[in-house]
């Protein structure tokens, strides 16, 4: 049975498209290593990336990649265990740098992504929105 996992994240500074062909050449190389299997997106300054693989394997590089400084604000979207089958079986690390394609078939991707990101901050608002109404209550809020 297998792992796979989901997540999005910001560039921690500007990656150049070489840099990012760079980054996934690498990432190819040890996955292929830990028979883990996946794809790398980017696109605005953001990352969408999918990782599966035998349980143990993909956990120790997510650990990895999360404390990667080559990116921030990394949110886990789904952990799903118990996988029978792989989405990419056949890459390594698949990596697809949708701004340095000019490709029209790319588009709904990226605006995929665009919303993804657009989600994402308003979950973060909607959070911080959460807190001050929680801190704002008065003391006599039922607490356990
Ligand atoms: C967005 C992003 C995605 C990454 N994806 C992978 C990956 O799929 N596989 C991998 O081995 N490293 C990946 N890395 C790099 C890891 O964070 C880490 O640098 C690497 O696994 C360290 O390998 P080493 O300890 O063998 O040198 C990624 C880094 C970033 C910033």
């Amino acid at each position: 049975m297998l792992k796979r996992i989901k997540y999005v994240s910001r560039f921690a500074q500007l990656l150049s498209a070489e840099e990012i062909v760079q980054l996934a050449g690498n990432a190819s190389e040890k996955n292929h290593r830990l028979d883990v299997t996946g794809i790398l997106m980017s696109s605005g300054g953001m990352f969408f990336q999918i990782l599966e693989g035998p349980p143990k394997a993909v956990e120790e590089l997510w650990a990895a990649i999360e404390r990667d400084p080559r990116h921030t604000d990394v949110l886990l979207l789904s952990s799903e265990e118990g996988i029978e089958r792989r989405l990419f079986p056949d890459w390594g690390m698949g990596a697809i740098d949708l701004d340095a394609q000019a490709d029209d078939r790319l588009e709904p991707l990226k605006a995929i992504l665009t919303a993804i990101l657009a989600q994402r901050r308003s979950m973060e608002e909607l959070s911080g929105v959460l807190e001050r109404a929680v801190w704002r209550e008065p003391a006599g809020i039922a607490r356990s």
